[in-house]
């Protein structure tokens, strides 16, 4: 280890260090994109910082996405992170898709032989920091300020701030890992970027509440009302989304009314037995599909949120960070145990072929299940007929259990 590193890096508190850093990769953002790329390099022996803006505790805590693909799941447990997630996850081998209440099932397993595992992201993101904590990793929480500068030089670097002091590390690449509000992806020059964005005319209201799931899986309702989809997180732990105006504010809703309106929107049998509590959360999330091409400049790779955002119907956006991280991962051990930069110099367009397929697939299922204020009567025969297709045809469920399940990376 270089002399001038602290011996014990921080996990909470920062420790006072001044002069340059070096590494070969600094990665800005400490979600679950930048803790896998963490992970994946230190596994090819590619030493690597990730300095995050926020609290250990204030991440842990972001409650966010709940399917993780099968791909997904194996890379966890290739790296050694899928004890826990094996042990608490629950294995699904199939969704219910509901039109006006009327359900139909799309059988994942019989269809493609696939399944897909519901673990919370708030435990991946846990089991991602306890096992780099056990190791001594790097990380840099509560960074302010954090910028990147000389990109297109062979020594880029990344200052932030804590507690008012400044600090510098300097890389050999600058991992942009710092989801869609992050920084990193504007360092890319506007004349160099182009941005594809569809923002929806709605939002999600979730809410996560102490009670025993409605069905052993989940339900996608489309409903006049409007969207309704029921999730989980364990077998006393439930968590429900319903389609909202975009400028809805939760807590201008009581948990009541939250529940009275899911009723309505979900298959009668299901109404009739939800079991309904106190929420444990309550929030609304804008719906968007996003891509910034390229998704490298320089010596500046971008991957997960940070590069790009699909609506959360396909539960598709952090499967897609972790297909971006295993990808940048893939190129960057090539360069560094070859020398060769061709992997890394293809990472961008290798991984958005991957992504343009999650945001089709995102917007279909929007847009398929959805209520769309300006909707005319073709654009409902068109959802009608979307739905008894697919309610009817293997071709068109094999299609979507493929999807759903995971493209392969
Ligand atoms: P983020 O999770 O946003 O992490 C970025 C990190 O960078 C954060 O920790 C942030 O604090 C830090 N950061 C930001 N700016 C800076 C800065 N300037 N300097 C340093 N650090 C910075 N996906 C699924 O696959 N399945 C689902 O079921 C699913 N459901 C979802 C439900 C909801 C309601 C929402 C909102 C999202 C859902 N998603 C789902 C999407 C998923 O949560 C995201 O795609 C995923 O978090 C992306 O990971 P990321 O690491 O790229 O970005
Ligand atoms: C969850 C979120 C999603 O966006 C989705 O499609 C399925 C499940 C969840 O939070 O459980």
């Amino acid at each position: 280890m270089a002399t001038d590193r602290p011996s014990r890096w921080n996990h909470c508190a920062h420790v006072a260090y001044r002069a340059p850093v070096q590494t070969k990769v600094a990665i800005v953002g400490g979600g679950p994109a930048g803790m896998l790329l963490s992970h994946l390099l230190w596994r090819s022996g590619i030493d690597n910082i990730v300095i995050e803006q926020r609290s250990r505790e204030y991440v842990e805590a972001r409650i966010r996405a709940g399917v993780i693909e099968q791909g997904t799941g194996d890379l966890l447990r290739s790296l050694g992170l899928g004890s826990r997630m094996d042990r608490e996850g629950f294995v699904h081998e199939g969704i219910t898709i509901s039109n006006t209440r009327a359900p139909f099932r799309i059988d994942f397993m019989s269809l493609v032989n696939r399944s897909v595992m519901v673990y919370g992201q708030t435990e991946i993101q846990k089991d991602l920091y306890d096992s780099a904590a056990g190791a001594d990793w790097p990380i840099i929480f509560e960074a302010e300020d954090v910028q990147v500068h000389d990109l297109t030089t062979g020594q880029p670097s990344v200052s932030y701030t804590v507690h008012g002091e400044q600090f510098f590390v300097e890389a050999d690449f600058i991992a942009g890992c710092d989801g869609f509000h992050g920084v990193t992806r504007h360092a890319i020059p506007s004349n160099v970027r182009h941005e594809f964005e569809r923002l929806y005319p709605f939002g999600w209201m979730g809410v996560l509440s102490g009670t025993p799931p409605v069905s052993h899986e989940l339900i996608y309702a489309r409903h006049p009302r409007g969207f309704a989809l029921c999730s989980m997180r364990n077998p006393m732990l439930s968590r429900y989304y319903i389609q909202c105006t975009a400028d809805t504010v939760a807590a201008s809703w009581s948990d009541d009314q939250f529940w009275d309106e899911l009723r309505l929107r979900i298959p009668v049998e299901a109404a009739e037995s939800l079991v309904t509590g106190p929420s444990i959360e309550k929030s609304v999330t804008p719906l968007r599909s996003y891509v910034s091409e390229p998704m490298q400049w320089g010596n500046l790779l971008l991957a997960g949120d940070a590069a790009h955002i699909v609506p959360p119907t396909g539960a598709k956006g952090l499967n897609l960070a972790f297909s971006d991280v295993y990808y940048l991962a893939e190129a960057l051990t090539e360069r560094y145990s070859t020398g060769s930069s061709t992997a890394l110099d293809g990472y961008g367009e290798r991984a958005l072929l991957r992504v343009w397929k999650a945001v089709r697939f995102s917007w279909w299922m929007t847009t398929m299940l959805h209520t769309f204020p300006d909707a005319g009567e073709f654009e409902h025969r068109m959802q009608e007929t979307e739905l008894s297709y697919l309610a009817g045809s293997p071709a068109a469920q094999t299609a979507m259990a493929e999807n759903y399940t995971g493209l392969p990376f």
